[in-house]
């Protein structure tokens, strides 16, 4: 899958909307996500208003590219229906991951801005959006198309890393 080597961290976006098609196109591959026992926890919240872009970017000194987004989504954890609870995160991370990799399908680039588990942006994203307690901000996601920099190969990978039938210390 191409997409898995090329996709980078995207910070530099034309002033150019993402189509709403476009954003379906991403929150369908965000959805179709492994969850613990299928419990699909999402929720998302799409921003494209150019002056909430700005104000979101807010949320901590490395979120700043939100401004020059063409859009953002917010990924948000339900705890309601939750059945493992527990695994919330790593739910959300596949979802976050598949709407990265679909992005880059799209020809648009996208970066993975940090908010869970920091209770600092939690709460920003919270009183930002007024949201009831069992909802739960885990990611924000800024996406547009690239300014410069796009998605681009790089070799990561580190045979060292790998280890066969056993691990020998
Ligand atoms: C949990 C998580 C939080 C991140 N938070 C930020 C962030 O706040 N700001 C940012 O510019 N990049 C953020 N990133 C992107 C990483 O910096 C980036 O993935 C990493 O440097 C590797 O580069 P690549 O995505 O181009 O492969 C985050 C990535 C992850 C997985």
């Amino acid at each position: 899958m191409d997409a898995i080597f090329t996709r980078r961290s995207v910070r530099r976006f034309k002033s150019k909307p993402v189509e709403k098609g476009r954003i379906e196109k991403l929150l369908k591959a965000a959805m179709q996500a492994p969850s613990a026992g299928n419990q699909q926890p999402w929720e998302f919240i799409v921003v494209t208003e150019p002056e909430t872009l700005k104000k979101l970017a807010k949320i901590s000194p490395y979120a700043k590219m939100t401004a020059e987004a063409g859009a953002a989504v917010v990924v948000l954890g339900n705890k309601e229906g939750m059945r493992f609870p527990e695994n919330w995160q790593q739910d959300l991370s596949a979802a976050t991951q598949n709407l990265l990799l679909e992005a880059v399908n799209l020809k648009l680039g996208a970066v993975w801005l940090g908010v869970a588990p920091l209770e600092e942006r939690m709460e920003f994203i919270t009183d930002f959006f007024n949201l009831s307690e069992n909802l739960l901000p885990f990611s924000l996601i800024a996406i547009g198309y690239p300014e410069g920099q796009g998605n681009y190969f790089t070799d990561r990978f580190d045979a060292s890393r790998i280890h066969y039938e056993t691990y020998k210390n």
